[in-house]
């Protein structure tokens, strides 16, 4: 191959790249939105805000923000006990939402993207190394 053939190619992979990821973590949003709609929405509420006292807010949560793998663990096994969010405590229960690791994948990768949130795509792979 030539050198600009070469260039060409190398140039097509860069622009292509990040749009075929764009693609996957909206398509996983959207999968994600689904869920939460269905299952969390009760729950955390539709702003993600939840209810004081009861249900802790995801929007610009600390905990799931800054501990991903401790959020992705709550979602896929259940939480129990006291835990800290945002400043404030809560002392409850969320039982397992018998969800499979394709489904937390793609309501975390939702959340996470929600309500002001902002992180990157929240792979299988990354939930199934979330071990109980
Ligand atoms: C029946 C109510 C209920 C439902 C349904 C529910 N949760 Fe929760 N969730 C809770 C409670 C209560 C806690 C805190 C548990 C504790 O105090 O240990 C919590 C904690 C969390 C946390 C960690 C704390 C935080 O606010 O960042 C995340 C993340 C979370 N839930 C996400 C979800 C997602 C995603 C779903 C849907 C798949 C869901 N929850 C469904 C009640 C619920």
């Amino acid at each position: 191959m030539s050198a600009s053939g070469i260039l060409t190619l190398l140039l097509l992979t860069a622009i292509s790249v990040p749009f075929i990821q764009g693609n996957a973590k909206q398509e996983s949003m959207d999968r994600g939105k689904e869920i939460y709609n269905q299952l969390c929405i009760v729950c955390h509420q539709a702003d993600g805000k939840g209810i004081e006292g009861a249900f802790p807010p995801l929007a610009a949560s600390d905990y799931l923000m800054k501990t991903p793998d401790k959020a992705i663990h709550a979602v896929k096994y259940g939480l129990q006990g006291e835990i800290t969010v945002n400043g404030k405590k809560y002392n409850s229960v969320m039982t397992n939402q018998n969800l499979s690791d394709e489904e937390v994948a793609d309501v975390m990768t939702y959340v996470m993207n929600s309500w002001g949130n902002s992180h990157e795509m929240i792979t299988v792979e990354r939930v199934r190394k979330v071990a109980e």
